[in-house]
Order: C-alpha cells, then structure tokens, then sequence
C-alpha cells in the first residue's frame, strides 16, 4: 500500500523549515542556493520542489556554485557517465569548501539511493555533508538545520516501496510551461534499468490532487502542462478508487489548460483507447513518446519489455490513421548484451518504418544490481559506437525529410522563448517541432498562428501571420 506523508510529519517539517529561516534572517545577506538536477524530467520537478523548500528557509538562488552558501545535486542514475560527471562535479566543490567552512554540499536523488554510490560518496568526499535517497526528499529541512544547528553530517538513504509527499511548495522554472507528476517509481523491472530499485513501486497520485494542481496552474496562467510518470499508461491502477489515464486526462481537458502533454508511455500498456483519446481531444498533443528500445523482438525478450515489434508496430499504424499529423519519438539503446549485427539491423529497420521525429539515442550502460549486468556481453565497444553512428546518420535524414514536409503549413505556436537568431521567438507546434520566427517579445508565454516558410537542420522557420 502507499504511503502518503501524513500532515504530522510534514507539520514537523514545516517547523524545520521556520527554524532554518530564523537562522538565516540573522545572516548579513541573504544566503544563495545552487541547485541542479541531472536526469529525467521527474528528477527536475523534484528538483523544483528542493527549491520551493529552500525558498521557504530563506534561501535565494544562484546559477553560479562560487556564490552559493548551499550546493545541492539531484541525480541521476540510469548511466554511468550521468554518473561519473556527479562524482567530478563533487570533485571539483573540495576546493569551495576550503574556502568557505560554511559551505553546505548536499547530494540527493536516484544515484545515492544506491547504498554503495552513498557510502562511496561518505567515504570518498568529506566535503559532502547531506546525502538523502529518494524516499526522504520532504525531510530535507531537518537534514539542513541539523547541519546549521549541531554541524551534523546526514546520510539517510531508507529502503522503501516509496512515498508520496503531496503539498510541498514548487518554484519552477516556466511561467509557460509545467510539469505535474501524476504517479511515481516503477514496477516494470526492465533488465537493464535501475529506476525500480531507487524510485521504489509504481503508485499513483489522488486524481483530485492532480485536477487541483493543475487548476491552480491555470489561474496563474500556465499555458501547458506535462504530465510525468514512468509508466503514464497504468496511472490510477493502485487508488483506493482505481481510475485509468483516460479519466485523468478527461478532468484534465475540463480544467481548461490549452495544451497538456505527458510522458512515458510504455509500448506494452499504451492502448488504442489511449489513441482514441488523444484524437478526441484536442488539448492532448499530437505527439507520443514511445520508448521501444529496440527492433529485435529476441532482445526485446532478454530486455522484459513485453511486446512485439509486430504489436509495437500496430499502435503506430492505429495511431497514424486516427490523429492525423501526429508524430513520434522513442528511446533506443544500442549494443544491449549479447546484441548481434543482425538485431541491430532490425533497429534500423524498425526506425526507418517507423520515421521518428526524435530519437534519444543510448549506448547500454551496465547497471550494478539489474538482471542485464549478468549477461554476458561480448560485444566490443568500439563495435557499439560503430553501431551508435550508423542509427544516428539514419535517423538524421529522417528528421530531416520530416521537418521539410511541414514546411508550408500554417500552426498553432505556443511561444516558450527567444530564437537563436536576434529578433526571433522561438515556439512548439502540437508535433512537439521547434519553430523560430520574428515577432514582438511581448508574445511570450501567447499562442501565435505562424506560417513555415523553411528549415534549418531540425528547426522550422516561420513567420508570423497577422490576425
Ligand atoms: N520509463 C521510461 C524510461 C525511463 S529511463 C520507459 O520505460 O520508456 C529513459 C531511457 O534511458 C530508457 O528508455 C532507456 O532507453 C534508457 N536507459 C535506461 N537504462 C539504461 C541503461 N542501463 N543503459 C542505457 N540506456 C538506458
Ligand atoms: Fe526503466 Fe523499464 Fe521502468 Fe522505464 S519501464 S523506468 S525503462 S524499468
Ligand atoms: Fe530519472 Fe535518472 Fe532517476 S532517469 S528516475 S533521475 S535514475
């Protein structure tokens, strides 16, 4: 069953958090806050919630780690290089705290929750002096006043099926734009992935909290919202009341926000009345990120995706002849244990059937803990690399031709921020396409109606079109 944070303890927090902010009052300045968070989107929108937490105590935000007087890093742990590029950012705080005692270094998210990266990192950098898991994100002002009032150092990394903390304060980064998890962890066990094993299972959040969320997100002029979940399609399953992700997106589309997106979709779970909902409703986006993988169905097996390329296939096939005009995007991983020229040929195949309009592309990452990481994987690397190459020149023409063809049209633009060439603003389309046009910056955060007139690279050109 799930735990929701109950109000006790998230009272207990708040006390925390008045005392924090009655130490800080005392200091000269303001002290500043450097937040960053590395990985997905969900570790952003935790990240978002550090800082709603931070501003709470007192703390203001800088972007440079030289003038803050609080360091902390969200990780990531889906690769090694997400990885080691932590370990060298801590690295290179030693020489900060030298100069500065009272400096504080915190380290969170999915990569400590793994006990040996945290005791590696206790061991390892005694400049840290905060590492919490993602269990107990919600009690990091006691962490923090700890660490003012006793010069405590903390590590607290509980196992758990995983929490849920709603209520926390978020400052987020858009006006525009915003992300709104809608459930959280994962039960899937892909045998490569080590989200499962620092998220914790899959639950979802009360669809009440989401429609409130989002209501107030539209009072304050919220243009879109993005809807996170690893697994977005089983949304609702464990509810005392179960609902499903077409219900949610029901009430969603009710609350009146213009654009609503959401990601992941698992290929096993996303259903046709998933896609029937999306041409139903013109709100959703015409766009679906689904993660495939791989071509090869025998790989597919050895990952525990559970399905078929042929099935894989049918959803696009469906989805194309039901909302016109949508477009897709995937996750690829290439050179998985024991994958053969012959399997990644069917990658390259299945991506050219398919014509993604983005691909995230990774080199398989061996993962301490999964199922893959004991399978044998002879593979030489610069073989994957090789491989990795060829995907990309594929996928490179693809997008292309792809963006070419919308070249013509007139669209609906969100405008999001400025263009690279001076005078522009740059927009997404429904597709999820960037497109750059010269307009007034008074336009920001509006929709514009844009003609596109051409490309560079993956970007469209446009111009405005007077209304
Ligand atoms: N829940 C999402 C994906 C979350 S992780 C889904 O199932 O689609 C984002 C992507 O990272 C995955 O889709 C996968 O392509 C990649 N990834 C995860 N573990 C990896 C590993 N060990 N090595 C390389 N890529 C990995
Ligand atoms: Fe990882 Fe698979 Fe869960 Fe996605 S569905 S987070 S790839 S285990
Ligand atoms: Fe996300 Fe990385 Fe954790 S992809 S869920 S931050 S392991």
């Amino acid at each position: 069953m799930t735990k929701e944070i109950n109000k006790e303890e998230l009272l207990v927090q708040q006390e925390y958090i008045e005392k924090v902010k009655a130490i800080n009052a005392k200091r000269e300045q303001m002290p500043l806050a450097h937040v960053h968070s590395f990985g997905c989107q969900q570790n952003v929108s935790d990240g978002e919630k550090i800082k709603g937490m931070l501003a709470q105590m007192g703390y203001g935000f800088t972007p440079e780690t030289a003038f803050a007087d609080l360091i902390l890093f969200n990780t990531c742990a889906v690769r090694e290089n997400a990885e080691d590029r932590v370990f060298g950012n801590i690295g290179a705080l030693k020489k900060l705290k030298e100069k500065n005692r009272n400096l504080i270094i915190a380290v969170g998210g999915c990569m400590v929750q793994q006990e040996h990266i945290a005791q590696r990192m206790k061991k390892s950098f005694p400049q840290v002096d905060i590492i919490f898991g993602t269990h107990v994100m919600h009690t990091l002002p006691q962490m923090i006043y700890e660490k003012l009032s006793e010069n405590r150092r903390t590590l607290s990394i509980p196992e758990s099926d995983g929490v849920i903390a709603e209520g926390l304060p978020v400052i987020r980064e858009s006006k525009v734009k915003a992300s709104v998890p809608i459930m959280y962890g994962c039960n899937n066990f892909c045998t490569y992935c080590i989200v499962p094993y620092v998220r914790g299972r899959e639950r979802s959040r009360e669809m009440s909290a989401i429609v409130a969320e989002a209501e107030a997100l539209r009072d304050s002029g919220v243009k879109e919202i993005m809807l996170l979940g690893q697994n977005v399609n089983s949304y609702g399953k464990g509810l005392q009341t179960p609902v499903t992700f077409a219900q949610l997106l029901k009430a969603l589309d009710d609350v009146g926000i213009p654009r609503i997106r959401f990601m992941t979709s698992h290929p096993k779970d996303a259903s046709f009345k998933l896609i029937d909902t999306i041409a139903a409703q013109p709100k959703i986006c015409k766009h679906l990120h689904l993660p495939v993988q791989c071509g090869s169905d025998r790989l597919l097996v050895q990952m525990n995706r559970h399905y078929t390329v042929e099935h894989y296939l049918e959803l696009i096939e469906y989805a194309r002849k039901k909302v016109p005009g949508i477009t897709f995007s995937s996750d690829i991983i290439v050179g998985f244990p024991g994958e053969t020229e012959e399997d990644f040929q069917k990658t390259l195949e299945l991506v050219q059937k398919v014509g993604y309009m983005q691909l995230f592309t990774f080199i398989y990452s061996k993962r301490t803990g999964t199922k893959a990481a004991d399978m044998p994987d002879p593979t030489p690397r610069k073989e994957k690399t090789d491989r990795m190459t060829r995907l990309l020149k594929v996928q490179d023409d693809i997008a292309m031709a792809l963006v070419k063809a919308q070249v013509g049209q007139t669209v609906r633009v969100l405008v999001e921020g400025y263009g690279r060439n001076e005078g522009t603003l740059s927009g997404r389309l429904d597709n999820n396409l960037t497109v750059e046009f010269k307009a007034d910056p008074a336009l920001m955060g509006s929709y514009a109606m844009v003609r596109l007139t051409g490309a560079r690279a993956t970007v469209l050109l446009g111009e405005l079109v007077e209304s």
